[in-house]
């Protein structure tokens, strides 16, 4: 595990984006495993302008997202799918149909989900996924008690994760309450990981997750088993961190 910190999201966002650059520098045809939420959206606008400066050429790149709401269409604005292209598809040179989102709209979701990790190992797997991290030490929608050998499936959303995401929303009741997501175990199987987080809030969780024991209750502590994560952190997410690093 690498620890990176820096001075603000600002930076952060750059260095998540350098590193992402990176890997589809070094491969065109990378397959990049993309999260949502608040922390990479800024990230996302670094790499548009990559592209848009000519440096970054998305043309070949592949992508999976790591979950989506149950119930929610692509066309809801807050499905998982149209953050992506709010965010980033709709401004880069992707082809959208090596653009992946689960369904949360499947009519036989276990399908679906076998489906789903199906696809990820016929494109060769994820070579750089990006996380973020929820208050809960969530990953993906990977609550508390989400075993390590996890795969992609319908999965209840924690109450502390529907008040966190009820800022998105009109109110909390229009939260859905269920999610399809990769699991820990199809997350783990990526070649490189990067987590972002930025904020107080994520203080006392990064701490949990990067030095505390590796448990089901802090599912991001079971990265501290990944051979190549980097946490990418701006410092007031790593103040209560106790190691020097
Ligand atoms: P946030 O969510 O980026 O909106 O803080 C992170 C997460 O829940 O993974």
């Amino acid at each position: 595990m690498e620890i990176i910190i820096l001075n603000s999201a600002e930076e952060m966002s750059k260095k998540g984006a350098e590193i992402v650059a990176a890997a589809v520098k070094r491969n065109p045809k990378a397959v990049l495993g993309l999260a949502t939420g608040g922390t990479p959206v800024k990230m996302y606008a670094e790499l548009i302008k990559l592209y848009k400066n000519g440096v970054l050429d998305f043309k070949k790149a592949r992508t999976f997202n790591l979950d989506e709401y149950v119930g929610l269409p692509g066309t809801h604005d807050q499905s998982y799918r149209y953050f992506m292209n709010e965010n980033l598809f709709n401004h880069i040179n992707i082809n959208k149909k090596n653009t992946n989102v689960p369904d949360g709209l499947a009519k036989d979701i276990e399908k679906s989900c076998a489906a789903y990790e199906a696809k990820i190992n016929a494109w060769g797997g994820i070579d750089l996924q990006v996380l973020g991290i929820g208050s809960n030490g969530h990953i993906a929608f990977n609550e508390p008690l989400s075993g390590i050998m996890t795969r992609t499936r319908k999965v209840a959303i924690s109450q502390r994760t529907i008040t966190d995401n009820a800022r998105f929303f009109k109110s909390m009741n229009e939260v859905p309450k269920t999610a399809v997501t990769m699991g820990i175990g199809t997350i783990l199987k990526a070649k490189k990981i990067i987590l972002l987080a930025s904020g107080s809030n994520k203080a006392d969780v990064i701490a949990a997750a990067v030095e505390g024991p590796i448990t089901h209750l802090i599912p991001a502590s079971f990265l501290q088993f990944h051979p190549d994560t980097v946490f990418v952190l701006e410092k007031e997410a790593a103040s209560k961190l106790k190691g020097k690093y």
